[in-house]
């Protein structure tokens, strides 16, 4: 029986989840998405085509590997029907490659409504995707949820009515001066527009759990697609600036249906620097113009929203944390030709908090405003690396800055990013 390779991010997202489920997948079966929506924004490149993919698992793109919504994701249907428009007409057979549990739930225009309307009465904004991402989770654990088996059912109207006349009262209490809710929230237009999607998506829909585990059993190889990063954890992350799943390992169990015994390598990923994007604590932002430099190099703009990406050095502490919380077996360090084009390079190894270092990261918001990050300098310079096809060709100063990383961590680098391209990456075995 085969174990399935998960892919996690370690920071604030957008860390290259993508095109590292991209690589995994050129021998995968199976590639899974266990939490989040449209809110994660996984980007890959293949021949010179660029794929922005938000619901569908990336791993689809191999052109073999069946991609399956899991039932832990919350998914806004036009989004995926827009998805799986766009690969079709890039020549995917969707038809036959993609997979959604019947368990995930549906996002709804008031989610999205909700979303943006509580994020105007917030004293202190989270900066949300507006996808309505944990609108539509507060239903689903609330137990009122729409679930994908629900979309598709006879009893959809009933359901729906029921929901969209609680809602539009729970929108109208939070948006008093909105004066359009009624007629966005018309519940005959919703009501066409979602038996319209039903119809579309119900032969994708089915038991996903049963699916996985008798793949398993054959000894297919599968991989799970971990959407957003542990510090944007509802539980691990800078709560309240995080996202509304568990996109640590403990989603990626109940948001497939997999055991822990199911797991094979745990792949946590990083880039050579670090990102955030929408408001929180974040220790080694850079607010001056190196920041902005990363920025330019690493294009570091938003691939769901188009936001600038807020910039900084590569945190260890931050990293010494998401190995602990998922048990990472092994990471990648993707754009480690974007940080090679500085001279000098900063690692935070240490939080200074009032005169006392630690290396321990805790998600205490005082702290975490208070810590002052302690940097050891490497040099850079490291040159064109995209020619490089090993570990061994890549000049000293990039190997000096991967084999601290590893030594800090006290676990392999397996896959290093030396570029965009999905050819752009140097496996070590
Ligand atoms: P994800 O959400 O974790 O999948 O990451 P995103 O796709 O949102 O952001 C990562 C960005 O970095 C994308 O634009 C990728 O094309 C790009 N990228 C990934 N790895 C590398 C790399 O090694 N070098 C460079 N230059 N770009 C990379
Ligand atoms: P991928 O999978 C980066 C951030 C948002 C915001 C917070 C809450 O591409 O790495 P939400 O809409 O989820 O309620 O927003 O979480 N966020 C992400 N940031 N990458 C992502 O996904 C993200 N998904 C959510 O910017 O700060
Ligand atoms: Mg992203």
């Amino acid at each position: 029986m085969s174990k399935a390779d998960v892919v996690i991010g370690c920071f604030y997202g957008d860390e290259g989840k993508g095109k590292v489920i991209d690589y995994l997948a050129s021998d995968a079966d199976i590639a899974v998405r266990a939490t989040g929506g449209d809110n994660a924004g996984h980007t890959i490149r293949v021949d010179g085509v660029k794929y922005a993919m938000h619901l569908i698992p990336s791993g689809i793109l191999s052109g073999h590997t069946i991609g399956i919504v899991g039932n832990g994701v919350v998914l806004n249907p036009e989004v995926l029907l827009e998805e799986i428009d766009n690969l079709t007409e890039h020549g995917y057979d969707v038809e036959h490659y993609l997979k959604i549990s019947d368990k995930a739930h549906v996002i709804l225009p008031y989610h999205r409504m909700l979303d943006v309307a509580l994020e105007k009465v917030r004293k202190s904004r989270i900066g949300t995707t507006g996808k309505g991402i944990g609108p539509a989770y507060c239903d689903k654990f609330e137990r009122s949820g729409l679930r994908m088996e629900d979309l598709c059912s006879d009893s959809l109207k009933e359901k729906l009515e029921e929901l969209v006349a609680s809602r539009k009262a729970l929108l109208k209490f939070y948006d008093p001066e909105n004066r359009e809710i009624d007629a966005l929230l018309d519940f005959e237009t919703i009501y066409q527009a979602y038996s319209g999607y039903a119809r579309k998506l119900r032969p994708y829909v089915c038991d996903t759990v049963t699916l996985l585990h008798k793949a398993l059993e054959q000894d297919k190889k599968v991989i799970v697609e971990g959407a957003q990063a542990t510090l944007l954890d509802i539980d691990f992350g800078s709560y309240p600036y995080v996202t509304s799943s568990n996109p640590t390992i403990g989603g990626i169990l109940t948001g497939t249906g997999l055991s822990a015994s199911d797991i094979g390598n745990v792949y946590g990923i990083i880039k050579a620097y670090s990102s955030r994007v929408g408001e929180g604590p974040y220790v080694t932002e850079l607010l001056d113009e190196t920041g902005d430099r990363i920025r330019e190099l690493g294009h570091e703009y938003g691939t769901t929203t188009g936001r600038p990406r807020r910039c900084g050095w590569l945190d260890l502490v931050t990293l010494k944390y998401a190995k602990r919380v998922n048990g990472l077996t092994a990471l990648s360090v993707n754009h480690l030709d974007t940080i090679g084009k500085f001279d000098k390079i900063q690692v935070c190894v240490g939080y200074d908090c009032d005169g006392t270092v630690t290396e321990d990261f805790s998600t205490n918001l005082e702290f975490l405003n208070r810590a002052k990050p302690v940097y050891r300098e490497f040099d850079g310079n490291f040159g064109d690396i995209s020619h490089c096809g090993s570990f061994e060709e890549l000049p000293e100063n990039a190997r000096a800055y991967i084999g601290f990383i590893e030594e800090y961590i006290g676990i392999p680098v397996k896959f290093i990013g030396t570029g965009a391209e999905r050819e752009e990456m140097l496996v070590r075995e």
